[in-house]
């Protein structure tokens, strides 16, 4: 049996563990694998890597993706899926393991319909954005990121006295700002998700201010808005005049984390099983620490939400 794997969209610290584990799991079993370079793209313009004679040393805790990754527009166009498809075919690809987030997701699903090629998906987002799965590979790696950089901002905002808007990433969705603004300690958590009142939360941080807090953070999603904005909107009703940074890239790169590694290699390695088990489209995921995998379109169809017990628990521990 052959296979093939990809990397798409927005590449997430553990992805590398995926592709390792996939490769070298595929080989244990006499499957040879195919990677396909820089995601759809890579498929369309028939761009492969053959992984039985590719080194993997060092490249499982490495972040990014070994493989490269892209926003392919053109796949959501059925003429260039079946280009791919026929690249896939003409390789004797019998099955794709596409490593990626909701974009991947619907690009699988599209694919998989138009041509029948098993496809199995393996959720990779730092957003962690996909309803049907508990957590996405490099949510965690992302979170530490912004964890470590917030306590960095809170030491210099405490020494001043200032009040700090902090953007972080998540596109659409709040996870990494309620989970970070938790684990950090914020005063505040902005999440696109659930609605605030800005004016109210002003008003209540020049409380704690004069209460005699020292410094105020304020985690805002991205989804929610630009902190270059908040900020203007802050000093207009407080007069005070706050702090702001965006955490940008430093968010998704760095060396994975040992629960995105095991993750990585947990969920690539149950990728091969499905295709050499003969499966259609499927998503793998991850609940209560048990791996998964369930229909792709079913799982496609489970909105994401942040996770409401935390978010009901944030205002008591912040
Ligand atoms: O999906 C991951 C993510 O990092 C989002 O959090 C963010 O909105 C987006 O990708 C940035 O995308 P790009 O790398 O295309 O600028």
């Amino acid at each position: 049996m052959k296979l093939g794997i990809i990397t798409s969209g927005g590449d997430a610290p553990g992805m590398n563990a995926a592709i390792v584990a996939a490769a070298r799991y595929a080989r244990s079993r006499g499957i040879e694998m195919f990677g396909y370079v820089g995601g759809y793209r890579g498929v369309i313009e028939h761009k492969t890597v053959d992984l039985a004679k590719t080194s993997f040393r060092g490249a499982l805790g490495r972040g990014g993706t070994l493989l490269y990754t892209d926003r392919c527009e053109e796949f959501l166009l059925r003429e260039y899926r079946l280009q791919a498809y026929d690249n896939l075919r003409s390789d004797g690809v019998e099955g794709l393991v596409a490593v990626g987030g909701d974009g991947t997701f619907r690009g699988a699903r599209d694919f998989f319909a138009d041509t029948g090629l098993p496809i199995a998906c393996v959720p990779a987002t730092i957003d962690n954005d996909l309803g049907y799965t508990e957590f996405t590979i490099g949510f965690d790696t992302a979170l530490n990121n912004v964890v470590n950089a917030v306590e960095a901002i809170k030491d210099t905002a405490e020494s001043h006295g200032k009040v700090s808007f902090v953007e972080v990433m998540g596109r659409k969705c709040g996870n990494i700002a309620l989970h970070s603004g938790v684990a950090s300690g914020a005063d505040f958590i902005l999440v696109p998700e659930r609605p605030f009142d800005f004016e109210e939360l002003s008003k209540k941080a020049v409380e704690k201010l004069e209460a005699g807090h020292h410094s105020i953070i304020f985690i805002v999603a991205e989804g929610v808005g630009k902190v270059s904005e908040m900020s203007v909107r802050f000093k207009e009703l407080t007069g005070i005049t706050p702090r702001e940074t965006s955490l940008g890239f430093i968010q998704r790169g760095g060396n994975p984390t040992y629960a995105d590694r095991m993750l990585g290699v947990r969920m690539g390695a149950t990728a091969v099983d499905l295709l050499a088990g003969g499966c259609g489209a499927v998503a793998v995921g991850v609940r209560g620490g048990e791996i998964f995998d369930t229909d792709l379109a079913g799982a496609l169809g489970i909105p994401s939400d942040i996770d409401q017990t935390l978010y009901d628990l944030a205002p008591g521990i912040v």
